[in-house]
């Protein structure tokens, strides 16, 4: 088991404690580099990924506020959702953008050239689907620069054994990284988590989520067209794939399966599902339409984590922990929508009602802040390992549903399957990794059949 799975008082939580790296590194005798930006310099920025999220991203940064940040490089494998995103940027911060032609770079070695464009203490970027995470991670924290990195970061175990080995990389480096989920950053399940802690509803004893809505992004896929690249299909239709999303599964519920975790400051050690493909007769992608997870703490407390794509279900996007005393709604509707309440026995009655919150700042922009903050602080910042953490008991969820086995956090980090081998060596040429068959269809998981692998994974050529 990776230690770093322990709910217990972290390395950085004890960094924090004890004041800065530097006097923490001077305790331990450890020697780290200089990375961080000077209080009044300009932080530079590199965007890799440059879709709906990246531009997001590029625009909490360059709202940040104090001395300014620019975007000065962009990489993409699309030159159509690079130019678009550069478009938009630049509607909204044209005084903050320095992307010439010679620094947008297009391929799946673009990511080297953006950073390569950045001085020691910018910022990447990274917003590709995650089966690019840890290679351009590793890159990273070669230049010794920081990062910001959406969620989530490994669909599989070998993906997350290298990522866990460059958290420490990059934690010895004294980087700061920032890792999208941001529900860690919304003010409002700040001050529900400490009014758990306090007792306020007693001892958390089950936790549900929900991630239940119609077909949603590129969750769905009819066949590949035949002609163009197919690798670059897959990746622009990246929810339909195992290898580069891990699905909707991995990508849409992880938000939730992360902050009630960390309501209970635990990770689960087992989980046993439900699911299967109703209505996917005209789809190749490898989602099931519902999932129903039963995850499993140490102490024998449960969290359910329900998702369905479905036209004609009930919607439902919220999730809520109930304890001992009282019931705490965490997500009132979407990933970490306010306000987030806590009430007297079960009942989200208002009568019952303890303590709503009011804050409304963005958690999308508070991530920026702290980490700009940290950067020109040189404080502590590295959500790296809890970013695994929260990937990998998604993960282990995704796998009990799709074999129809019980998976425990050993099983899971223990399983053989590389999702995308080769990834690191891909070109704009390269095949897909998972080429459909003669019919334009892909394997997906048999529950019951395959029960130690999620899908028949190809044996690399
Ligand atoms: N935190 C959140 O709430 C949140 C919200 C949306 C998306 N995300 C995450 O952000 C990531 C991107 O999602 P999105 O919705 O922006 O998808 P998107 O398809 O809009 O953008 C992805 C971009 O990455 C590019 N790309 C893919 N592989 C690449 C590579 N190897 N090198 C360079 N560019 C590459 C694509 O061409 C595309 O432009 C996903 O991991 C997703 O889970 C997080």
């Amino acid at each position: 088991m990776n230690p770093s799975h322990f709910p217990t008082t972290s390395r950085r939580a004890f960094l924090k404690a004890a004041g800065s790296t530097a006097a923490v590194s001077a305790l331990a005798g450890i020697k780290i580099p200089f990375v961080h930006a000077a209080e009044s310099s300009t932080i530079e920025i590199a965007l890799v990924g440059c879709g709906g999220r990246g531009t997001g991203a590029a625009d909490n940064a360059l709202s940040v506020s104090g001395p300014p940040l620019k975007l000065v490089a962009m990489a993409d494998v699309s030159k159509g959702r690079l130019d678009g995103s550069l478009q938009n940027l630049k509607t909204q911060h044209a005084d903050k953008i320095d992307v010439p032609a010679e620094r947008q770079f297009i391929g799946f070695d673009g990511f080297k050239h953006a950073m390569d464009a950045l001085k020691p203490g910018g910022v990447a970027i990274f917003t590709t689907p995650l089966a690019f995470r840890w290679v351009h991670f590793q890159y990273a924290i070669e230049k010794g620069l920081n990062v910001f990195m959406e969620k989530p970061l490994i669909a599989d175990a070998a993906s997350a054994r290298k990522m866990y080995a460059l958290a420490e990389e990059s934690e010895k480096k004294n980087l700061k990284v920032g890792v999208g989920l941001m529900s860690r950053h919304s003010k409002s399940l700040q001050e529900l988590h400490s009014r758990i802690q306090d007792g306020e509803i007693g001892e958390i004893i089950l936790m549900r989520g929900y991630r239940m809505s119609g077909p949603l992004a590129s969750a769905f896929s009819e066949k590949w067209p035949g002609t163009g690249s197919e690798l670059l299909w897959q990746i622009s239709r990246f929810h339909s794939f195992l290898w580069a999303s891990g699905g909707c599964f991995s990508d849409f519920y992880i938000h939730h399966i992360d902050h009630c975790c960390w309501m209970k400051n635990a990770w689960p050690v087992k989980a046993q599902a439900v699911g299967g493909r109703h209505y996917r007769y005209n789809y190749v992608d490898q989602n099931f339409d519902s999932y129903g997870v039963e995850y499993t703490f140490a102490d024998n407390t449960k969290f359910l984590m329900d998702g369905r794509c479905m036209v004609g279900a009930v919607p439902m996007y919220n999730s809520f922990a109930h304890g001992s005393k009282g019931l705490a709604i965490i997500s009132k509707s979407g990933d970490c929508g306010t306000p987030s309440s806590t009430y007297k026995g079960q009942s989200p009655d208002k009568e019952n009602l303890i303590w709503q919150s009011s804050d409304t700042s963005a958690p999308y922009q508070n991530e920026w802040d702290e980490l700009v903050s940290a950067i020109r602080n040189d404080t502590p910042y590295n959500e790296v390992k809890r970013g695994v953490d929260a990937s990998v008991a998604t993960s282990m969820g995704r796998m009990a549903a799709h074999t129809g086995q019980e998976i425990t956090l050993e099983d899971f980090m223990a399983c053989e399957d590389v999702f995308a081998p080769g990834v690191e060596k891909l070109t704009l040429d390269s095949p897909a990794f998972l080429p459909c068959d003669a019919e334009g269809k892909y394997p997906v998981p048999q529950p019951g059949i395959l029960k130690k692998s999620e899908y028949a994974i190809p044996k690399p050529a």
